[in-house]
């Protein structure tokens, strides 16, 4: 899909004040004004290409700017989207987004093909009356049931340290349950009903203990039969297993809430995607996991070691019933992470998705331990790290890695980078920010 937007710019804007309807957002982009004839303006290849595109396809991202939503924007841009970002910087630094208008355009010059719209606002997606005014600009006028420029919308925007919500839980229900339940509920009321909801394997509790890949049916919301082995069949009921703490207990929550909304409503469709564990960045090195806070999470500790913040790294739990005693994880580069939304958003857009409301795992299929991380991280960066094992920690699972086969099978999406690509990226990242040699 090619928009056939102009050349845009990039702003950080206060949101458009509802009165205000020739706002940055409509220059952007101007509807029903009559096409200039192609021939004056375009190649015929040019216009051939542009023939199909629709030109008014937006897409709302929350926490835009952040990890996983700063490299899902890019792809996004890659694929022809156009991105209103949203992000209250509280994880995320604004000088992202240059940095993803930079890399986009560079991609769309390299095949002559043109650059969307990338516009961001720094304002918390909880925050009712920026949310209102902003969805205003992108209203198409109808006496009908009300539409939207805005075609679908990736929401990010969640706290997700594990610690921190067992020590204040009440922050993490009130921003990704609460915030999530009166964001729907203004989307709604714009008719935006295309929504990808940024879950976690973390839904599948201890089951991650049990030492088999986890499947989308081990964690449903409604009941499901599905076949175990060859003609064994199994139902699974509603319900989670062992969730080890409140913020895996709010992504399971906003699932069965957004599933709910799903079957109350056949104009909704929604895709929670249960992310593995993503690591990795973009391999131009530009964009990369930048966290505010202190990071918990295995590679941004080892890059702490790699830039000598940390004198080790300290491995948690040496006794799992694993190849070597250390946990196990699907470990998903980013950009294929990032991809698998774009998978997600069209089938959700074309409507070809099995079910109005539907999970996915993104992950590899493939698990790898802590210490081959360890191992691959060595040999990427041509640094010894220093490790040692220590007791494991609260609430970890032994063995979390994805069964593969529904997002292949139905968003014709799966992994193609390793491990091995994903260090050789983070040291690129860490060499080009002056955080290494
Ligand atoms: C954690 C969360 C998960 C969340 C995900 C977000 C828990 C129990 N789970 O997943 O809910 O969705 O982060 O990214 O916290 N490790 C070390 N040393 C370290 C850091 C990590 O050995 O300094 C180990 C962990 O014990 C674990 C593995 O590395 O075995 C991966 O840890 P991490 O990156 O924190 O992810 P998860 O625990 O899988």
């Amino acid at each position: 899909m090619f928009p056939m937007s102009e050349m845009i710019n990039i702003e950080a804007e206060s949101p458009p004040r509802s009165d205000s309807p020739s706002s940055a957002c409509d220059s952007a982009f101007n509807i029903g004004t009559p096409v200039t004839p192609s021939s004056t303006l375009f190649s015929e290849d040019l216009v051939n290409l542009l023939r199909d595109v629709s030109n008014d396809q937006f897409i709302l991202v929350t926490g835009g700017l952040g990890f996983i939503g700063s490299h899902t924007t890019l792809e996004l841009l890659k694929a022809g989207y156009h991105v209103i970002a949203i992000d209250n910087l509280s994880n995320a630094y604004e000088s992202v987004s240059e940095r993803i208008q930079s890399l986009a355009s560079q991609y769309h010059v390299e095949r002559g093909t043109l650059m969307p719209t990338l516009k961001h606002y720094n304002h918390d997606y909880q925050d009712t009356d920026a949310l209102t005014s902003l969805l205003k600009a992108y209203q198409i006028p109808s006496w009908g049931l009300p539409r939207s420029r805005i075609v679908g919308v990736v929401h990010f925007a969640a706290y997700k340290a594990v610690e921190e919500s067992i020590k204040q839980p009440l922050k993490y229900y009130s921003n990704n349950v609460c915030g999530l339940v009166g964001f729907v509920r203004t989307l709604e009321n714009f008719g935006i009903k295309t929504f990808i909801f940024s879950s976690s394997a973390t839904v599948y509790g201890t089951l991650a203990c049990s030492n088999i890949p986890l499947r989308e049916e081990l964690c449903v919301h409604k009941p499901e039969s599905f076949e175990i082995h060859e003609g064994v069949w199994e139902t699974s009921q509603p319900g989670s297993i062992g969730i080890t703490n409140p913020y895996g207990r709010t992504k399971w929550m906003c699932e069965a809430i957004l599933a709910d909304i799903a079957a109350s409503d056949p104009d909704w469709t929604i895709v929670a995607l249960r992310y593995f564990n993503p690591i990795g960045c973009d391999s131009s090195g530009l964009l990369g996991e930048d966290p505010r806070s202190i990071p918990t999470n295995l590679l941004p500790v080892i890059v702490k070691v790699m830039t000598g913040q940390y004198s080790e790294l300290s491995m948690f739990g040496s006794d799992w019933d694993t190849v070597d005693g250390t946990a196990v994880r699907d470990f998903i580069h980013v950009t294929d992470l990032a991809q698998g939304h774009i998978a997600a958003l069209d089938s959700a857009i074309k409507g070809k998705l099995r079910e109005n409301f539907r999970t996915f795992n993104l992950g590899t299929g493939n698990g790898h331990s802590v210490l081959e991380v360890v191992g691959t991280m060595q040999t990427a960066s041509q640094m010894a790290l220093p490790h040692k094992a220590v007791d494991r920690r609260a609430g970890d699972v032994g063995y979390c890695v994805a069964a593969a086969d529904r997002s292949s099978d139905e968003l014709q999406w799966s992994a193609k980078k390793t491990l091995a690509d994903a260090c050789t990226d983070i040291c690129h990242f860490l060499k080009i920010s002056g955080l290494t040699n």
